[in-house]
């Protein structure tokens, strides 16, 4: 059967990462979540105190860049795989609200864009690969046989985003919540480096009132119908 590249992309919190993981795994592909990426260069920089209260370090960061490994490893007792930096696994700590308040200057540097671009660039040269995050149809595969560009309301998102934290048993309040996404939403779509926009030849799916089930039908369809032209 034909592999295809899918991309999709969008605001956080839309659903993307539900929507991939469930593509790749019913079309048995690669799954990639490349806000992971950003995440844990993020938490390289905290942990490493390059982010302080005046900012962040740019520069200390660039000279940085060749030590921070990022991989990608398959649990399979969660189905998918976890991020890795530097041989840790750091899959809890990067969906951290720290780490989402500091995540948007952090991939806004060209060196840190570039870096992970080409990575995630070499994973998917095979194609057979799901991939989700802001610049994957525009930047990192502007060829790809299926773009998705998914939106929802701030509000709607910021509740999402809510419960996922409460469930994994963070001490959050919802207003915080909506307003790093709306922060987030300004930044991401911006930033003079790859801002969020949607590819010309993207699908647009406003996923605010539809369910995950009917939302995954329709794009898992239209996957088909492509693989199978
Ligand atoms: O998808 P997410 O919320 O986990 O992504 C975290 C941040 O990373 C997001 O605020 C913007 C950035 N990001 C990016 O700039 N480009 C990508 N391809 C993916 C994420």
């Amino acid at each position: 059967m034909k592999k295809i590249t899918i991309a999709i992309d969008g605001f956080s919190s839309t659903g993307k990462s539900t929507l991939a993981k469930q593509l790749a795994k019913e079309l048995e592909y690669i799954y990639v979540d490349t806000g992971a990426m950003y995440r844990a260069v993020t938490l390289y920089a905290m942990e490493n105190g390059m982010v302080t209260e005046k900012g962040i370090d740019k520069e200390a960061l660039i000279a940085a860049l060749d030590d921070i490994e990022l991989k990608f490893v398959f649990n399979p007792n969660v189905g998918f795989a976890e991020m890795y930096l530097n041989g840790k696994n750091v899959e809890k700590q990067i969906r951290s609200l720290e780490v989402s308040r500091n995540v948007s200057p952090i991939s806004e540097v060209r060196e840190v864009r570039s870096k992970l671009v080409a990575l995630q660039q070499e994973m998917g040269k095979e194609k057979g690969i799901v991939m989700d995050g802001r610049d994957i149809g525009t930047v990192v595969f502007p060829d790809a046989e299926l773009k998705v560009f998914m939106t929802a309301s701030p509000e709607k998102r910021a509740v999402r985003r809510y419960k996922e934290l409460l469930d994994r048993g963070e001490d959050v309040n919802y207003e915080d919540i909506l307003e790093n996404v709306q922060k987030r939403d300004y930044i991401d779509s911006h930033r003079e480096v790859s801002p969020l926009t949607k590819a010309k030849d993207a699908i647009e799916f406003d996923n605010s009132d539809l369910g995950l089930v009917q939302q995954f039908e329709r794009i898992y369809e239209h996957a088909l119908r492509i693989i199978n032209n």
